[in-house]
């Protein structure tokens, strides 16, 4: 594994994490702990130092829930944890920004974390409105001050949400998650520059396409989870056909396409790790492999346009 220092933060994350948006139920899989554990101990083995959840992955915050009860068992030291705020649950989540609601909802995850620190804590990509609020982020900063955030961050909803990121300093947040795959280089344009300027961490969030860098889906291709069920059908074949044609041109004979696609978007200067939603053991060992594949210039020509 290798790590890289995240923006001006004092923390060194390993540039492959694990997403964990599946262990809340909504990708087709229910998970036990047991195959949580399962998940993250094959992430500890490999090196892989973090995790990114949120307050909305699965109800009553199922998803940090069993991260928290890992981490009570394994240890929660050797872990870099990355949560998310702006919602709360009253039957099915609700957005909330108030800094009232924000407070509780920290609380909320540090419990189901079984923490009493989170070293990012992420602006759950809600819209320009409600991130405008001097309210919200003066709170942010005395939970700073008073140990219970390490860090925070700004995860955008648009991948070219410029007003967000260009604030970041401002605000002292340390990192931007964003949308950054193969299929979806956006925050080459405006983002990242920004990034780089500012000296913030990068998260490349969905860096698999939701999976379909992966290669294993073909046109045609139908899903039951949450997640992609409902895409539209002519969007997702035309994705699909890309996703051939990059498999044809662009990834060297014998190499795994979600190892590949990993270690794509880790060839952007600006990305300081990449985190692949997992499912399986094994699909963690696939996605850890990316860091140390390297990829020659010719690869990856489209990186160096930015
Ligand atoms: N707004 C936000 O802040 C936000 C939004 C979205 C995501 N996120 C975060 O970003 C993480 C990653 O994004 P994502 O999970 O949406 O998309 P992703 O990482 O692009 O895709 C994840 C899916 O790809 C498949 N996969 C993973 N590794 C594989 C491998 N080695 N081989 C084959 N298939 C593989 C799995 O699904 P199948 O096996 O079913 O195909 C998995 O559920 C999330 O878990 C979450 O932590 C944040």
């Amino acid at each position: 594994m290798k790590y890289r220092r995240l923006g001006s933060t004092e923390l060194k994350v390993s540039v492959v994490g694990v997403g964990t948006w599946q262990f809340g139920g909504d990708w087709g899989k229910a998970f036990t702990q047991r195959e949580v554990d399962e998940i993250l101990d094959k992430a500890y083995e490999l090196g892989i130092n973090l995790l990114d959840t949120a307050e909305c992955y699965g109800p009553h915050h199922r998803s940090e829930t069993f991260i928290g009860d890992y981490l009570s068992r394994r240890g929660r030291d050797r872990w870099v944890l990355a949560t998310k705020f702006g919602h709360h649950w009253e039957d099915k989540w609700q957005h909330d920004w108030s800094a009232a609601s924000v407070h509780r909802q920290l609380d909320e995850s540090l419990k189901a974390l079984q923490t009493d620190y989170i070293d990012l804590y992420q602006f759950h990509s809600g819209d320009n409105d409600v991130f405008d609020n001097d309210e919200l982020w003066t709170m942010l900063d005395k939970q700073v001050q008073e140990g219970k955030i390490r860090n925070l961050g700004i995860s955008i909803g648009s991948n070219d949400n410029l007003h967000q990121t260009s604030k970041a300093k401002e605000l002292n947040a340390k990192a931007i998650q964003v949308v950054y795959n193969r299929l979806d280089k956006k925050p080459e344009t405006r983002v990242f520059p920004s990034c780089i300027e500012q000296d913030l961490g990068v998260l490349a969030r969905v860096p698999l396409a939701s999976g379909f860098l992966s290669g294993k889906y073909k046109p045609g291709a139908v899903f039951e989870d949450n997640v992609r069920k409902n895409r539209d059908r002519t969007d997702m074949d035309a994705q699909l056909a890309e996703v051939e044609t990059i498999a044809r041109e662009e990834v060297p004979q014998g190499t795994d396409m979600a190892t590949w696609a990993l270690a794509w978007c880790l060839k952007h200067p600006a990305v300081t790790t990449v985190i692949p939603g997992c499912k399986s053991p094994e699909q963690v060992e696939a996605n850890a492999a990316s860091a140390s594949l390297e990829l020659v210039k010719d690869d990856h020509p489209q990186a160096w346009k930015a």
